[in-house]
């Protein structure tokens, strides 16, 4: 699958980072179904890309997003509970719950469903790609990469690529000129088994055990450790009081 030939992108999973994901698609011009497992929430996420915090409605109104744009996600975004509604998607972005066998699942179901051309990530925030993708045939292996969004997705223009040993060029080629289609600053990562995190969490994590450790030796109160790396490095959160991205009251 090449990038020229990418027009519809299937999103599994509209929560916090699937709702997202779509709208910085759909901004960029792709067709996006999102389906996810009941209609209350496709309701809810329909919701949050319209009228929610990052939503854009607001972005108009703040100046971030143009009028027209605002206009054509909302045309472009389409919401499904049936997977079936995802059978032609030239790339599919998962964006579910946190949980490997999970995960797992849901590939293995859209494998079945999924035309053999589309090329599979997921949004995975550090579980190792292959273990995601061990379910599947080596052909898909081929199309899978990881796509790691930062949220909130509108706001945060990371993207990190993940690539497995198995991964074909082309299919790097088009998932790292999607992420730029839809504006994002892409780093490459290189899965790697007995790891968590890629780049941005393995990071954070480090950071977040040196913050804890500086606390419980005595040397400086919780505050005054958040309130140095959002001075003192223009962090926009820190450690304890803010979880820095996670949920929806960031
Ligand atoms: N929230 C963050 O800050 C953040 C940042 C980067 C990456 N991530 C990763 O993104 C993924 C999703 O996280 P989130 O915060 O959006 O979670 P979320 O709980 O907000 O959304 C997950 C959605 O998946 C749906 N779902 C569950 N099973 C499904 C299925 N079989 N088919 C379709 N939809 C299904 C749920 O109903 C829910 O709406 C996780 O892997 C997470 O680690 C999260």
């Amino acid at each position: 699958m090449k990038l020229e030939d990418v027009k519809h992108v299937g999103v599994v999973g509209g929560g916090i980072m699937g709702g997202g994901i779509a709208h910085i698609l759909g901004a960029a011009g792709y067709r996006v179904t999102i389906r996810d497992i009941s209609d209350q929430i496709i309701e809810d996420t329909k919701e949050s890309i319209v009228e929610g915090k990052w939503g854009v409605k607001r972005a108009v109104e703040r100046g971030k997003m143009g009028f027209d744009t605002a206009n054509q996600v909302i045309e472009l975004v389409a919401y499904t509970t049936s997977i079936q509604d995802l059978a032609g998607c030239d790339v599919i972005i998962e964006a579910v719950p946190e949980k490997l066998e999970l995960k797992q699942e849901v590939f293995k179901e859209l494998d079945e469903t999924v035309k053999d051309e589309a090329i599979f990530t997921s949004n995975t925030s550090g579980l190792v790609i292959q273990e995601i993708a061990s379910p599947l045939p080596n052909a898909r292996k081929e199309k899978f990469l990881g796509m790691h969004f930062s949220n909130p997705v509108p706001v945060m223009s990371m993207c990190e690529v993940i690539t497995t040993p198995e991964s074909s060029q082309e299919s790097v080629d088009t998932i790292v000129g999607l992420a730029k289609a839809g504006k994002r600053a892409v780093s490459l990562v290189k899965d790697t088994p007995g790891t968590y995190g890629f780049i941005l969490n393995r990071v954070f994590a480090a950071a977040a055990r040196e913050a804890r450790k500086i606390v419980e030796d005595g040397i400086a109160t919780p505050e005054d450790v958040d309130k140095a790396m959002i001075t003192g490095r223009n962090w926009p959160a820190a450690f304890f009081g803010n979880r820095g991205g996670i949920g929806k009251e960031w």
